[in-house]
């Protein structure tokens, strides 16, 4: 396998055609798009799956990576961070489990760390956002975890299963996840 990132419990690589059929699944599963992009309300057809694919495969303005479980080696979703922009040095966060008995395993606090710091130490970036459905709370602690830190709240902005729900504004700073990492880094000197 071609590692990008490792972690304890998962490993980040790049996307390859073969991992299709397991995209084609997850579209399909309305409980996993539930807290996605108004575009998963509409059915994808595999030619439509395989188009975006592809165009993912080679858009080189967003990182886009697979997720994959170390212990049975199974892709389980993707993550990276779009929009990334050199001006600002700014980018925003994206994560997607699609293989439901992945969830609540700590993986999606993992792979956030992962590509945050990815983010600030090879990416240079200095401001990485994301937005998330409030009632995701997984989403939302799992970030929260990662060191993002809510901003705003976008009022009623996502309509879901007949009601409307907010959406929140997170972001970390450089500077933030700069300190993280010296007390992180103090803090193991002193258990030595
Ligand atoms: C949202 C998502 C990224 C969370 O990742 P995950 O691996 O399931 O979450 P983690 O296991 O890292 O858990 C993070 C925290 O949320 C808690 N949590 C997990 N599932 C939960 C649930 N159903 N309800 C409440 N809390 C939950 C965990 O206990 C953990 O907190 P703790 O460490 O204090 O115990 C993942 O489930 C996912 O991709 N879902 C589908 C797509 C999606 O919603 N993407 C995000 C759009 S913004």
């Amino acid at each position: 396998m071609n590692v990008f990132l490792a972690g304890e419990r998962v490993l980040l690589r790049p996307l390859e055609m073969d991992d299709l059929e397991a995209f084609v699944g997850w579209f399909a599963d309305r409980e996993a798009t539930r807290y996605s992009m108004g575009v998963w309300l509409f059915p994808w057809s595999r030619y439509e799956t395989e188009q975006w694919l592809k165009r993912t495969l080679l858009d080189k303005e967003t990182l886009s990576l697979g997720v994959v479980e170390k212990e049975r080696g199974s892709l389980v979703g993707y993550a990276g961070i779009a929009s990334i922009s050199l001006m600002n040095r700014s980018g925003e966060y994206y994560i997607f489990l699609g293989a439901k008995e992945s969830w609540g395993r700590g993986y999606g606090t993992e792979v956030t760390r992962l590509i945050v710091d990815y983010g600030f130490a090879s990416l240079n970036l200095h401001r990485i956002m994301l937005t998330v459905s409030e009632p995701n709370t997984a989403g939302v602690r799992a970030y929260t975890k990662a060191g993002f830190q809510q901003e705003g709240i976008l009022r009623d902005a996502c309509y879901r299963d007949g009601a409307y729900h907010n959406k929140l504004v997170m972001a970390i700073l450089r500077s933030v996840w700069e300190a993280d990492r010296a007390s992180q880094a103090s803090g193991e000197a002193k258990a030595q």
